[in-house]
């Protein structure tokens, strides 16, 4: 049983929907095929009024390089020129909570640019004050890397750097060098970014592959893996050929995250502010410990059990019953089912499913994270080689995220609304469907993929039962069928009930005679039911108040 609160004692990021914004996909503001801070200060209306969410996370807008598209970071107190000013900033954030909208930034710890200036101290020699502040070894007698780590982007973790004579660590690209956080120094500069957002008043931070930022003091070699011990959610190359034990996740990460939230809690004046991590740690047994002994680290780590989950009913219900069942007492649960690393939903999934993602989504017990375009069902757009951007992609070809980071589709104007029309070229081409696809047109049609978006929306932000109800699975349904009861003492429960399959399928429970329905995912039926027995035409999702009194 879950223990529960009261609705004004529900924390905001308990209540709220989380919209991904990728920065530079968004809204171009002064043409430059570059999406930028005006340009979604621009837009803030169409999240918090048309759309209905109250929470943003913008991926990072920082100084950098771009060799990661700002997950190198360079200054992780300036805005990158591409993408405006720090004035800029102030402004959104400004715009944005005038309208009840939170504002959710990404701190990337784990590394740096290579050419932030820390580093490039760093590398000056060995006996700069901030060499230690990243991770350098001496070379095996042979002259090979330190161990056998292996980067997430292909090939070795560890660059030689010949001017100094040692391997520098890097999990991600070489442009982006591990930052040592077993330095006191390091941690100390690291929580003062932290103070300088949290001190202009932003609500929250999204943190950059969290696990990762302890490794093993020993630099032991990783084990070779044999069978499924260790896995991500999708394929990754030579990566998965280890066991990552040695590389990422060691314990003492969680003392940090202690500290961090004593930080986060230290400016919890008026609302509290926020951190959810970016976790891939898919035995939950390790990734619950996020949370902490006490409570007291993460408010979350990120769900990403979804991603990874056979779009099948019994599956997704064994994966929420698990993770139900392994949160501890008094945690959050949280759902994702996209964001900038991943295929778009509605190419994974089949744009039939969309309405019935779209209705689990907002209906589960736990905080949403929506990304940019999914409530238009934005697909993966086929990138051309001479076009391609990310850097993973070129390193692993088909596994490049270009597809899912397009222009968002505004309108079916030139470039989408996204640019001005006279915009020679975009930074990632426009999908080819925006013209039929996109916000405008979803408007104006009163059954659109994004109007079931905003009805589901509207629906979650004034039902107490779907904000904090608890979630009771229900066994009496066909195979097919996912249904779930959202319920809280002494207030009507919520009923949903969706068909994964392409086939009509009958339903029976006492708990629908007399009940009512409240959203079909089609938009296209309401009211009383007469019978203990509800049709589910193919994809369709329900939601509906039970008759009868439900315990
Ligand atoms: C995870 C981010 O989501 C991804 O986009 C990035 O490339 C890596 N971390 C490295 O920062
Ligand atoms: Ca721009």
């Amino acid at each position: 049983m879950h223990t529960h609160i009261e609705h004004d004692q529900q924390p905001w990021w308990q209540k709220t929907v989380i919209y991904q914004i990728y920065p530079r996909s968004f809204q171009d503001s002064n043409g430059d095929g570059i999406g930028d801070l005006k340009g979604i200060t621009s837009r803030l209306d169409y999240l918090s009024q048309t759309l209905g969410v109250d929470a943003i996370w913008l991926s990072p807008f920082f100084v950098s390089p771009m060799a990661d598209f700002g997950y190198d970071v360079a200054d992780y107190t300036d805005v990158d020129p591409s993408f405006g000013t720090l004035s800029d900033f102030d402004e959104l954030l400004h715009q944005a909570h005038r309208r009840g909208l939170k504002v959710i930034i990404d701190y990337v710890p784990n590394h740096t640019s290579d050419q932030h200036p820390w580093f490039l101290e760093s590398r000056s020699s060995r006996d700069n004050p901030k060499r230690d502040w990243y991770i350098w070894a001496d070379p095996k007698p042979d002259g090979s890397p330190p161990n056998n780590w292996l980067s997430i982007f292909g090939g070795p973790a560890w660059e030689w750097d010949a001017e100094t004579g040692q391997y520098y660590l890097h999990s991600f690209l070489k442009e982006q060098p591990d930052l040592n956080w077993r330095n006191p120094a390091v941690r100390q500069a690291m929580f003062d970014v932290l103070r300088f957002w949290l001190d202009k008043g932003v609500d929250g931070f999204r943190i950059d592959v969290a696990h990762f930022i302890m490794k093993d003091p020993l630099l032991r070699d990783n084990p070779l893996r044999t069978g499924s011990e260790w896995s991500l959610h999708k394929p990754f190359g030579d990566y998965e050929s280890q066991i990552h034990l040695y590389d990422q996740n060691h314990p003492d990460v969680h003392e940090v995250y202690r500290e961090m939230r004593q930080l986060l809690d230290s400016y919890n004046h008026d609302q509290p502010r926020f951190s959810i991590g970016e976790v891939h740690i898919y035995d939950l047994q390790k990734w619950v410990d996020f949370y902490g002994k006490d409570l007291d680290e993460l408010h979350m780590p990120f769900n990403f059990q979804l991603l990874k989950t056979d779009w099948q009913a019994q599956a997704i219900r064994q994966s929420v019953d698990a993770l139900e069942k392994a949160l501890p007492e008094g945690a959050w649960p949280n759902y994702v089912l996209g964001n900038h690393d991943e295929p778009r939903l509605a190419s994974r999934i089949g744009p039939q499913a969309c309405r019935l993602a779209a209705m689990l989504l907002l209906t589960l017990r736990g905080t949403p994270t929506l990304y940019y375009g999914d409530e238009i069902g934005m697909v993966d757009v086929f990138i051309p080689r001479e076009a391609q951007q990310d850097p993973l992609g070129k390193n692993l070809p088909g596994l490049g995220r270009d597809p899912c980071r397009t222009p968002m589709q505004w309108d079916g104007s030139r470039h989408a609304g996204f640019a001005p029309p006279s915009v020679a070229a975009t930074w990632l081409p426009l999908a080819p469907d925006s013209r039929e696809k996109n916000v405008e047109k979803q408007l104006a049609d009163p059954r659109s993929l994004l109007n079931l978006y905003r009805r589901l929306l509207a629906f979650r932000q004034s039902s107490p039962a779907l904000l904090r109800g608890n979630y009771l699975p229900l066994d009496n349904v066909p195979q097919d069928i996912f249904a779930y009861l959202r319920h809280l003492p002494d207030l009507a429960p919520v009923l949903i009930s969706l068909n994964f399959s392409s086939r009509p399928i009958e339903i029976t429970l006492p708990e629908l005679m007399g009940g009512r329905i409240l959203l079909s995912t089609e938009l296209d039926r309401e009211g009383q039911i007469h019978s203990d027995r509800l049709d589910l035409r193919p994809f369709e999702g329900m939601m509906l108040i039970p008759g009868k009194r439900m315990s």
